[in-house]
């Protein structure tokens, strides 16, 4: 059957049916963690059918004097768990740490935390007794200043909001790795493409485009399909869409594309909608949105699941090798499950039942062990190919027909482990064009150009100061030296 490799993920024996072998396993895995999980939780509910100490909220002594809450202490650690894959490990999210212990092994293990039967305490680490009652003056008030434990909790709460991204704010993530079909040396010299079988993990986000973060999954619209890679040479993230091309060649007509699509300024309507007055009119200037828009009026535009759509790197990039040649690429995402989409009346009911219809799917799927799967594919062609094509490969409105560059597949993509929150990972993940490592390269595409600026650039206020980088799901494994110091929340002690 298959073994765990260094990263974690599965290697696959090609010579036993791997891929099936695998599969079975994982879901075999998956179905005793469900059951584990299940008995856990019975076992809890039995353990403390109410609120034992509840009585103990009233009275004279007990406000003087409150006793500690009860807890209990489960015995395993799956019943705390966030997620049924929490045993799927990467070298980024790396083994399921024991109960109770944030161990430094591998990036993510270090910063999570399992509370499970521990003791309430302050944001100091200070024990208490109860963070439910606030501290009066005798029994009927006022309530004090002085009590820190009821200013802690409401001050964090208060502050518990970051802005939302400015794009792509409407989006989910999960963990898995890529697994490279053979070494790409001849052309590239990155790292994910070293050698056949070799693993490298990624943490992808898909989004909607024009919605805000609470808008449904089901609009009509682009979907983001951003990977970041966790190389050993850097992190690499290759953000893209489910669409091959784009609405404008020139980064400077950005915002203002986004200005006509996001709701209107007066009464912030439509949302998560291009079905407006101030989209059209943009559309209606700008000739080369044309593409695009027979894209995003197909059903293309409204996907049966997020593993189901395909992704684009979109622009052209460059592959470069060890002796510094190199040839021009398209990265292209092939989705294992097929390409599906819903028809505009499914996704009109859909969105009224269940507007997180995308984000349940996606989850559901790896959490019962349907892994989804992706090849990634290139376009590979030199210059001197892209000199004689009858349009220019540095504009991100046109494509490039598979019958002038074939495809050639270098590796697939499993996604096999759900983030363990939310906002420490989904949310808080910043992917960004300029993250490129040794062997991947920029074309003069002045779109990308402009990307290239954008993402750090807005990141540094929706992620609050410029050391964003050290956040756990954004750290790359490969360490980190250099001479930048200091700025909000520095996490790094450096010497010297
Ligand atoms: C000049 C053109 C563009 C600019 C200035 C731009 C800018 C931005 C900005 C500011 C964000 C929010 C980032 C954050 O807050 O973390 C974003 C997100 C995103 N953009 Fe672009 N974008 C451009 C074009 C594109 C194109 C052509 C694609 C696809 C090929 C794309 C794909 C994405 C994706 C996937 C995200 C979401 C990333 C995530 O999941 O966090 N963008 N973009």
């Amino acid at each position: 059957m298959s073994s765990k490799n260094k990263a974690g993920g599965p290697s696959p024996d090609k010579s036993k049916g791997d891929k099936t072998a695998t599969d079975t396993q994982a879901v075999l895995k998956t179905n005793d963690i469900v059951i584990l999980q299940a008995m856990a939780t019975d076992d809890l509910v039995a353990a403390l059918p109410f609120n034992p100490i509840k009585a103990l909220d009233q009275g004279h002594d007990n406000a003087i004097s409150p006793p500690p809450g009860k807890t209990v202490k489960p015995d395993s650690s799956e019943l705390t768990a966030s997620t049924r894959t929490e045993e799927a490990g990467t070298a980024k999210t790396g083994r399921a740490a024991p109960a109770g212990t944030n161990a430094t092994v591998a990036s993510l293990e270090r910063v999570r935390v399992d509370a499970g039967g521990e003791p309430l305490t302050t944001n100091q680490g200070v024990r208490i007794a109860d963070n439910q009652n606030s501290l009066k003056v005798g029994l009927r008030g006022p309530t004090l200043l002085e009590d820190f434990i009821l200013r802690e909790k409401i001050t964090h709460f208060d502050h518990e909001r970051i802005p939302e991204r400015i794009v792509h704010a409407r989006g989910s993530g999960a963990h898995g790795y890529f697994e490279a079909y053979d070494s790409l040396s001849k052309y590239s010299r990155a790292a994910p493409f070293a050698r056949k079988g070799k693993i490298t993990p990624v943490f992808v986000r898909f989004s909607t485009v024009a919605g805000e973060r609470g808008s449904k999954d089901t609009a009509r619209d682009i979907r983001g399909f951003a990977v970041k890679f966790y190389t050993d040479e850097g992190n690499w993230d290759l953000v893209g869409n489910n669409m091959p091309v784009f609405f404008i060649q020139d980064a400077m007509k950005f915002p203002d594309l986004v200005h006509a699509v996001k709701p209107e300024p007066h009464h912030g309507m439509p949302q998560a909608a291009s079905a407006h007055d101030t989209f059209w009119d943009f559309a209606s200037l700008m000739p080369e949105s044309t593409h695009t828009l027979m894209w995003l009026m197909s059903d293309r535009a409204i996907p049966r699941s997020y593993r189901m759509m395909q992704g684009f790197g979109v622009h052209t990039f460059r592959l470069v090798n060890e002796s510094g040649e190199s040839v021009f690429c398209k990265f292209h995402w092939k989705p294992k499950q097929g390409t599906h989409s819903l028809v505009w009346d499914e996704a009109v009911k859909i969105s009224g039942a269940d507007p997180d219809f995308h984000r349940r799917d996606l989850w559901e799927a790896i959490e019962s062990g349907e892994f989804p799967e992706w090849e990634l594919g290139l376009q590979i062609f030199t210059e001197e190919q892209a000199e004689g094509f009858s349009f220019d490969v540095l504009d991100s409105t046109k494509l490039i027909p598979e019958e002038l560059v074939p495809m050639t597949p270098v590796g697939r993509m499993v996604l096999n482990r759900n983030p363990d929150n939310f906002f420490a990972e989904t949310e808080q993940v910043a992917f960004c064009t300029a993250h490129v490592i040794p062997g991947i390269d920029f074309s003069n595409d002045p779109l990308l150009a402009g990307r290239i600026h954008s993402y750090v650039d807005t990141q540094i206020t929706r992620l609050g100061g410029a050391n964003f980088h050290e956040i756990p799901i954004n750290s790359p494994l490969a360490t980190v030296q250099n001479n930048q110091r200091d700025g909000i929340h520095r996490q790094g002690v450096n010497r010297g």
